[in-house]
């Protein structure tokens, strides 16, 4: 990905948190980007490794099993978990974003909707098996994280699984750009949000240069 894609979303995403409006880069950047993939920093078009490295050490199987995925951007990770069997709903707060999903992936079994995390449909608390949050807790400002981790939380069905993928780092390490990495405290406030931390990995990812990661699974006990 070029930096001067990532430094134009940075760009994007202050103007819009200076003004007050947290949220609101994400359709900017996606509108912005007029249908060109190498204008979204995040757009690989190919499913997360991370996801699918967890995915194949199969701990859960899709068959049956409802799957919902936070902020799905332009949908890869979504089809991989469809591809594998789970009924898969996918939401992202930008229209744009959800309407290229629909245009790349037309004959898609995934439920693509425009939803805001924290605006979510009543009907899918607690609705889902599994529940797959891959990168979006670090684009969001520090102070919107605590909701958005109970706000995910909130999807996980008695006896289901959440899936986190983030970039990792030290507390006492800076702070950095967007996207912010996150410090493993702040994901304890999915523990106090009712689950129960399974795993937690801190690893470099196989990027070049390497990315430190955490993946981490939780369960709400049945
Ligand atoms: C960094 S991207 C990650 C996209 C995808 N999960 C991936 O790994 O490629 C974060 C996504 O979350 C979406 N997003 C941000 N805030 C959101 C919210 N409050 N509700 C739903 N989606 C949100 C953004 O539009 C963006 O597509």
């Amino acid at each position: 990905m070029a930096e001067d894609t990532r430094q134009k979303a940075r760009a994007i995403a202050r103007k819009h948190i200076e003004a007050g409006d947290a949220l609101g880069w994400f359709e900017a950047l996606y509108a912005g980007a007029d249908g060109e993939f190498s204008n979204i920093p995040w757009a690989d078009l190919a499913p997360n490794p991370n996801l699918v490295d967890w995915l194949e050490a199969g701990r859960i199987r899709g068959e049956g099993l409802k799957a919902i995925e936070i902020g799905c951007g332009l949908g890869d990770d979504a089809e991989e978990l469809a591809r594998r069997g789970f009924m898969t709903t996918a939401f992202d707060i930008s229209k744009t974003a959800v309407s290229w999903c629909r245009r790349r992936y037309p004959d898609s079994r995934v439920d693509y909707r425009v939803a805001d995390l924290f605006a979510a449909p009543v009907a899918w608390r607690g609705a889902f098996d599994l529940v797959v949050e891959s990168y979006t807790l670090q684009v969001l400002t520090p102070g919107l994280r605590p909701e958005a981790i109970r706000r995910i939380a909130g999807l996980t069905a008695p006896g289901g699984s959440l899936l986190v993928i983030a970039r990792g780092r030290n507390r006492t390490d800076s702070e950095g750009a967007m996207p912010w990495p996150l410090i493993r405290e702040e994901l304890s406030e999915f523990e106090n949000a009712g689950l129960k931390n399974l795993s937690f990995e801190d690893y470099f990812d196989s990027e070049d240069p390497p990315v430190r990661r955490f993946r981490a699974v939780y369960l709400r006990e049945a």
